[in-house]
């Protein structure tokens, strides 16, 4: 598996709004991830920008409204459309949707659209006055129910000074909204999976809590690559890191409430991914002050927390949910013989095991060493790697265990 957006065909129409501007940046991540990115400018689109800026980022020609009535009109009408996997419009304008909703073609980005049977994904961005519109509020609803996907628009500065909605969505959350449309159709489709990350906080008092080094990196690598496959995703997490588009992030603090949070989401789910770093004792009280220093040494008593796995074995045991169970082993010293016996014990179909004593694995950095070890005992050494490709290939297991 790769990442969606590889060897697709994309028609990416602009329109003419200020937000142009930050499309070209669009076009040139889509290139660099594999596609084959065919831009149509409108007129308006055209008087802030020209072709060359996207024919330099895309390296493949942009067409504009000369082309629809040039030689080759008779086959561009229909052709920029055929088999092209999706048509983008980014921005869209209040005036583009307008046409869009009443299937007008009058010009090659209309024309295109209306003879395109891809999917169709829109980036609204207007004044918020224009936005709020009954017109436009009207059109958009029209198009949604046909099946385009809207990304944003957004609340914001806009280019009349209001603060209003009406502002174009980043062009990393529109890249990531193509990425995930794009990948709905990958062999974890309708597949629910659970992913936990980060590292779990036990509250001392109303400011203190302890935790670990765990910054949710492999978790949310974990998240994109499900997402990539096709899966639903449930991510339960502590971490703050940017939602990998299309997750249901549930955010936790403490272990009680991450143990919560997994048993209530993998009573329907396929799959628990359980890469979070679990605190395993939490203070015995939670002072409901301010701990005052004093003179005197400070004590502080540590009770067990649940094994979450252990608990999701239980239930496993009776509902047959999740079917598939993957834990993550942090270890210091022996680390083969600690996760085979973790293996064991939390009856895991496979455990991740990584040396979390490297400074090149484990918490924090983007790179992971692993090792695979799976129930019928066959093991995997992986050299050092991304954290993405660690779980692109905990992924590719999925898909085995899951056939
Ligand atoms: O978040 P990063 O900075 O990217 O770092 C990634 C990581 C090092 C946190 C990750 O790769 C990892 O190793 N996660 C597991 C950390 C851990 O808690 O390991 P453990 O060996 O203590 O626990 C074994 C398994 O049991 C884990 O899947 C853990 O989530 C689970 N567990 C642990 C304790 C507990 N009370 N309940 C549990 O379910």
């Amino acid at each position: 598996m790769s990442n969606p957006i590889q060897g697709k065909r994309i028609v990416l129409g602009i329109t003419g709004s200020i937000a142009c501007y930050k499309v070209a940046d669009l076009a040139s991540k889509l290139s660099q991830a594999g596609a084959a990115v065919d831009v149509i400018l409108t007129e308006g689109a055209r008087q802030f920008l020209t072709p060359l800026t996207f024919q330099s980022v895309t390296g493949r020609r942009a067409y504009t409204d000369d082309d629809l009535w040039g030689s080759e009109a008779h086959v561009l009408h229909v052709g920029l459309a055929h088999d092209a996997d999706l048509l983008a419009i980014v921005p869209a304008t209040a005036n583009s949707l307008a046409k869009l909703a009443h299937g007008q073609s009058d010009n090659l980005l209309s024309v295109t659209a209306l003879a395109a049977t891809c999917p169709l994904l829109l980036a609204p961005a207007m004044d918020g006055g224009m936005y709020s519109h009954p017109a436009t509020q009207a059109n958009l609803t029209v198009l949604e129910e046909r099946g385009a996907k809207i990304v944003g628009p957004e609340e914001g500065h806009l280019a009349s000074g209001l603060v209003a909605m009406g502002r174009m969505s980043e062009p990393a959350a529109i890249l990531g909204a193509i990425r995930y449309h794009l990948s709905r159709s990958g062999p974890l489709q309708g597949i629910q999976v659970v992913i936990t990350a980060g590292g779990t906080r036990e509250a001392l008092d109303p400011v203190r809590f302890l935790t670990n080094h765990s910054s949710g990196k492999q978790g949310y690598a974990l998240a994109q690559a499900a997402l990539d496959a096709g899966a639903e995703v449930t991510l339960i997490t502590t971490s703050s890191l940017p939602t990998p588009v299309g997750a249901n992030v549930v955010s936790i603090n403490s272990t009680q409430e991450m143990a919560e949070a997994v048993l209530y989401a993998t009573t329907k789910a396929d799959v628990l991914l359980m890469a979070a770093a679990v605190a395993d004792y939490r203070p015995a009280q939670i002072a409901e002050q301010k701990i005052k220093k004093s003179d005197d040494d400070l004590r502080i008593d540590l009770v067990r927390n649940p094994d979450i796995l252990i608990q999701v074995a239980n239930q496993r045991r009776q509902a047959d949910r999740p079917r598939v169970v993957i834990g993550f082993a942090a270890e210091t010293q022996n680390l083969r013989e600690n996760a085979a016996g973790k293996l064991q014990r939390k009856n895991l179909d496979m455990i991740v095991a990584n040396d979390v004593s490297a400074a090149d694995a484990g918490f924090g950095v983007d790179t992971n060493r692993v090792f695979l070890l799976e129930r019928d005992e066959s093991e995997v050494e992986l050299p050092l790697m991304t954290k993405s490709e660690v779980a692109q290939i905990v992924i590719d297991k999925v898909v085995q265990f899951i056939q």
